[in-house]
């Protein structure tokens, strides 16, 4: 019986491992022709297609995509039928589409599309300023619900005459200005979308929307209305347009319909693109920049001017988990923001303490509850258990609608909630010594206090005898310490492609964002963390700098010199003047944040920046093992292998990264001046310990907008570790910090004759 069995599952086994060695795949197909139209592209691509099928019908039927940009089509294929493209002439490249994921929180939660309510982002550049009319921001995401009133365009001009792009299936106005989806590859990959999704740009999942609406929405009035909005909302909304390129699908997006969405955006002219795809790290590591279509479709976008923001992920705190490395897209970590829910516990004998409160829900204002000791209530016998709220310690019979007083240790503010919550309880006050920025977001209404406050409720508590306690309504506040903090999830360096380059590029806010709150019922909060939420705060600085330095201006900066005036105008500071912790609160590095925290109003004047050009980004990549050739081939670029950089760290990057050290290494870096008057900068430098490093010069003069210079750092391993340390260096002209932090990896003093 057991041998049948086994023999049975053995069979069942290479059954599907049969089927699926044979079952088609979608795969991505480079080919080195030189682009013409697309409808001649699309014939190459047919004939090609039709050498590896009997007949041309199914050949055109197996084709998702031509790109028009990217000299490459998508089709599903079997795999004898990809190999034998390998082979064939002009055939560069071919490999399999690759699947994505949509970069949020773990315990992302979507929200509920009727209550979305217009919400502005507090970042100042967004609300202060009257830019960005004239900016499209591309939004790669699950879609979009035009009729939310975030995407209200009675203020609005008509749409740039610039504009390329188009709208399917959903209505769009003067704001949303493209509604697209790209779908093909998905359904090939993972067969047919399934209801509730819906054929079109439309958003059933809540993400796309709430993205676009962060991003860009117009304000809502029901939202003003409410306390907190008008503490948030500064002023004015956003002016950018916003063309939507639905990719996700069930939270999945897969290659071919990601180059399609880039390849569709540069052409119909969006001005910045915003993603929070990734590949989970976890489950492939290791992905060369040629074969992912981000990376790819991000070059183009390079090419084109327009700077791609990308989400670092949310694998940390492990090492090694940053995703989107490429060097030509920014990559952006999430920290904490000072800003926080002040809320007010109010005792029945009118004791008023202040404290804290990150949960996504409230209670009702001004109502009264009983309240408790968790040891109170304990359902086991270990009442220190009960008293941490360890899970499964409150008995529920006791808890039943009251408000718990929880002591902190152990288990976290998530925990402790979840105990409460589960026992029956209507809230929580939890102990909070450390005045610890926790991730935690309990879910059900709590408030943090500190240990002296926690001391005087539990005593009010022993002396009363029916105890009573209301929780006020939470008031947005600002000045929380120390803040930044970097989020425990956000993923960290070292880049897994390429040590030599740092990643992520900077941090930003990404945790606990107050993402939306409902006007209707009182007051309801959302939080929301991910480098996800991050990004948008970037993608906002980034739209800035493009609508200062436009594309086809005089002063036009490249995508380069958008990114390293964000990254070196970065600060490492958090708000108490030290460097930034991590979640522990221990000194976090340039793994965690890049250059740094980014600091908006800075980097629209960043004194110099590095330059770098498709070019310098090609030559870089025959530095991970391509040849000259395929990436001549791939990219469109002529880059020469031979003459080219020798490591990642040459390439002209706002920061070093320095793996596997022998001895010394010097490398060069050029920066141009983009300041209004001459101007004279100092270098400043903060060695990483260990290591000793040097500049030559050590000082640069400028006189006009535009001028270079060059510059050698040479770098010494003085006390070898297999560990990175860290450090930066910092051009100063007294007004103006550039700043690049430094990761270097020492690993002997023994100097080789590289060199
Ligand atoms: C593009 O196609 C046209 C006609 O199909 C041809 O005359 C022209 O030479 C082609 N250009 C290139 C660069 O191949
Ligand atoms: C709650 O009570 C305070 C003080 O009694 C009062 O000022 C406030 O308006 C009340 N809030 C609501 C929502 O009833
Ligand atoms: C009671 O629980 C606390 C907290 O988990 C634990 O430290 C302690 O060892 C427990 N005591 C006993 C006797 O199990
Ligand atoms: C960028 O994407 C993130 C994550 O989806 C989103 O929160 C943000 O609002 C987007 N920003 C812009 C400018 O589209």
């Amino acid at each position: 019986m057991e041998a049948r069995a086994l023999f049975l599952s053995a069979a069942t086994l290479l059954f599907i491992l049969f089927a699926r060695a044979r079952s088609a795949e979608v795969y991505i197909v480079y080919l080195g022709a030189v682009r013409n139209s697309s409808h001649d592209l699309l014939e190459t691509h047919h004939n090609l297609l039709a050498t590896v099928f009997d007949d041309v019908d199914a050949a055109r039927e197996s084709v998702l995509y031509s790109y028009s940009r990217f000299n490459a089509f998508a089709a599903k294929l079997e795999p004898h039928q990809a190999t034998a493209l390998e082979k064939m002439p002009g055939v560069v490249s071919v490999f399999e589409s690759q699947v994505s994921y949509v970069q949020t929180t773990r315990s992302w939660e979507f929200l509920g599309l009727e209550d979305e309510q217009g919400n502005v982002p507090q970042n100042s550049l967004w609300s202060s300023t009257n830019y960005g009319q004239d900016i499209i921001v591309g939004v790669i995401d699950t879609g979009i619900w035009p009729e939310s009133p975030s995407f209200d365009d009675s203020v609005f001009t008509p749409k740039p005459a610039r504009w390329k792009g188009t709208c399917v299936g959903v209505p769009c106005n003067k704001k949303l200005i493209g509604a697209q989806y790209f779908l093909k590859g998905n359904e090939a990959q993972r067969g047919p979308i399934k209801p509730p999704e819906q054929r079109s740009p439309r958003d059933v999942a809540g993400h796309g929307t709430h993205v676009a609406s962060t991003a860009a929405g117009m304000p809502v009035s029901g939202a003003n209305k409410n306390g907190q909005a008008s503490g948030v909302a500064k002023g004015g909304a956003p002016l950018a347009r916003l063309a939507i390129y639905k990719v996700i699908w069930n939270e999945v997006v897969v290659d071919a319909d990601l180059l399609a969405a880039i390849d569709a955006a540069l052409t119909d002219g969006v001005d910045v693109i915003n993603l929070s795809l990734g590949k989970k790290i976890s489950t492939a590591p290791y992905f060369a920049y040629l074969q992912d279509a981000l990376s790819i479709g991000g070059f183009h976008a390079v090419q084109a001017g327009v700077p791609v923001i990308v989400a670092g992920g949310n694998e940390g705190p492990a090492g090694y988990t940053v995703v989107n490395i490429a060097p030509w897209v920014l990559t952006v970590a999430a920290s904490t923001v000072d800003r926080y829910i002040s809320s007010y516990v109010v005792l029945g004998d009118n004791q008023v303490f202040s404290g804290v409160s990150w949960s996504r829900s409230s209670l009702p204002a001004n109502r009264s509850y009983p309240l408790v000791y968790a040891a109170d209530i304990s359902a086991v016998s270990n009442i220190t258990a009960a008293t941490l709220c360890l899970p499964g310690t409150l008995n529920p019979a006791k808890a039943q609608g009251q408000i718990v007083l929880c002591r902190s240790g152990q288990n976290d503010g998530d925990d402790k909630g979840e105990t409460v919550r589960r026992a029956g309880g209507a809230g929580m006050i939890m102990e909070n010594p450390k005045n610890l920025r926790s991730e935690a977001k309990p879910s059900l209404p709590a408030t943090h206090v500190g240990s002296k406050a926690a001391e005087a409720i539990y005593d009010y508590i022993q002396r009363t005898q029916s105890p009573v306690v209301s929780l006020t309504l939470g008031r947005t506040q600002l000045g929380y310490k120390p803040a930044p903090v970097m989020g425990s999830f956000s993923s960290r360096g070292p880049n897994t492609i390429t040590p030599d380059i740092l990643k992520p590029d900077v941090t930003a806010p990404g945790v606990q964002i107050l993402a939306a709150w409902t006007g209707l019922k009182g007051s309801q909060f959302e939080f929301e963390s991910g480098t996800s939420m991050a990004s948008p705060h970037v993608t906002g600085v980034a739209a800035l700098l493009r609508s200062l330095y436009p594309r086809n201006a005089r002063n036009a900066w490249s995508v380069a010199a958008i990114m390293s005036a964000i990254m070196t105008t970065a600060t490492i500071q958090d708000n108490e003047k030290s460097i930034i912790k991590d979640y522990n609160f221990r000194t976090a590095t340039p793994f965690q944040f890049g250059n740094g925290h980014i600091v908006p109003n800075a980097a629209a004047d960043p004194g110099l920046v590095y330059g770098a050009g498709a070019q310098d980004y090609a030559e870089f990549l025959c530095t991970t093992g391509y040849s000259s050739s395929t990436i001549q081939q791939v990219l469109g670029v002529a880059a020469s292998c031979t003459t080219a950089i020798r490591r990642g760290c040459d390439l002209n990057r706002p920061s070093v990264a320095i793996s596997n050290l022998r001895g010394q290494i010097s490398v060069w870096r050029s920066v141009t001046f983009v300041g209004r008057s001459p101007a004279t900068f100092q270098i400043y430098i903060s060695e990483p310990p260990g290591v000793g490093v040097r500049a030559n010069p050590s000082q640069l003069s400028f006189t006009s907008y535009g001028e270079t210079a060059w510059f050698q750092l040479s770098f010494t391993v003085r006390q070898p570790s297999s560990d990175y340390s860290f450090g930066w260096f910092v051009w100063s002209d007294g007004i103006r910090q550039v700043r690049s932090s430094i990761a270097v990896q020492g690993i002997s003093t023994a100097s080789v004759a590289v060199e």
